[in-house]
């Protein structure tokens, strides 16, 4: 059986990663702080090939103590401090966890691959890492795995910084490594400060929708179970110290995504013309254009491509929403 260290698995990505794999016979190790990203929304499992712990990925005692105990084969980076809004409003946690916490789980498996030799060959440091690190995209374009990082924000620089970090660290260390640059997920559990959830939260309590600038701003959906998919498959079959780029080639303008999602709760719920709530505000500063992802290397190489149409995923996440509403407490 093989054992992983998950950490941020309580987290919207991280808990349906965390599912997967103990669907398929893993052993998983959680590791998160629960921030406010999770504490409201906790992942509660019983099964006897999972342990979650709430501990700081910065807390090297902590990791090193995990290491030692368990043996891991994969660990995987999935904690990040994840809303670009905060990080423009303050950058300093985004440092310390998307920076100096990667750091400190490398320098943790650096040691751990010291000590246990036979481990190194196997051993996998697998970093979720995003679109956002390629930057604003001109039209007609899409970013290779290959291309220069380019971000804009806080977080996307934290990132970016975060998977330099970690190819360094192989490089240097010899340590294995797999990146993933997945693009904007979407799905139930999702944080209520994301862009989705909060469309649908401001339709039920009849309060404006804000859209940045002009909402011309294009991003690729994927739903986040087929990200975990791809994830999944990478682990299985992914060649060691490469990156792959998760997309889903569907890609929405801000405001049409607003609006279709208005669309459906008058089709579905007793709201109507949901779209008066549409309120343009200041753009965000720095705020991207447009992110695209190149997805042939992953297709052709894992053999993945993203199964859900966005019309299912977008209903099944509105559905989850209504259901769930005290998501928005
Ligand atoms: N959500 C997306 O659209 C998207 C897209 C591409 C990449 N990503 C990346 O995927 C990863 C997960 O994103 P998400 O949307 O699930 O984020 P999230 O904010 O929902 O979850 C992050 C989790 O990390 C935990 N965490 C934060 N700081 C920690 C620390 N110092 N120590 C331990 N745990 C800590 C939080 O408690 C939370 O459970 C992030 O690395 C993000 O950059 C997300």
């Amino acid at each position: 059986m093989k054992k992983v260290i998950v950490t941020g698995g309580s987290g919207f990505i991280g808990r349906n990663l965390v599912q997967k794999l103990l669907k398929n016979k893993f052993f998983v190790i959680n590791i998160d702080k629960l921030t406010y990203a999770s504490r409201n929304v906790k992942l509660k499992l019983k099964n006897k090939n999972y342990l979650f712990f709430r501990k700081d990925i910065n807390n090297k005692k902590f990791i090193n103590s995990i290491f030692n105990k368990y043996k891991p084969d994969l660990l995987i980076n999935v904690a990040a401090e994840s809303h670009v809004d905060n990080s423009i409003f303050s950058s300093k946690e985004f440092i310390i966890t998307n920076i100096l916490g990667t750091s400190n789980l490398l320098n943790c498996s650096k040691e751990y691959l010291e000590k246990n030799i036979s481990k190194k060959k196997k051993f996998i440091f697998f970093q979720i890492s995003t679109d956002e690190v390629y930057g604003d995209i001109k039209k007609g374009i899409k970013s290779r795995e290959n291309d220069i990082l380019n971000p804009s924000s806080p977080y996307s620089s934290s990132k970016a910084s975060a998977d330099l970090l970690v190819t360094s660290w192989s490089r240097t260390y010899d340590i294995n490594y797999i990146i993933t640059r997945s693009s904007n997920n979407y799905g139930p559990f999702q944080h209520k400060e994301k862009l989705i959830p909060v469309v649908i939260k401001s339709i039920l309590n009849k309060k404006k929708i804000p859209i940045y600038g002009n909402g011309n701003q294009t991003r690729e959906w994927i739903y986040v179970e087929d990200n975990v998919d791809a994830i999944f498959k990478i682990i299985k079959s992914g060649k060691k110290n490469s990156v792959y780029n998760i997309g889903s080639n569907i890609f929405k303008k801000n405001i049409d995504l607003v609006k279709l999602i208005c669309k459906l709760f008058d089709q579905t719920t007793t709201s109507k013309n949901s779209k008066k709530y549409i309120s343009y505000v200041l753009d965000r500063k720095g705020h991207d254009k447009r992110y695209a992802l190149n997805i042939s290397k992953i297709k052709k190489k894992i053999k993945w491509k993203p199964k859900t149409q966005f019309s299912k995923g977008i209903k099944k996440t509105i559905e989850w929403y209504l259901k769930h509403k005290s998501i928005f407490n």
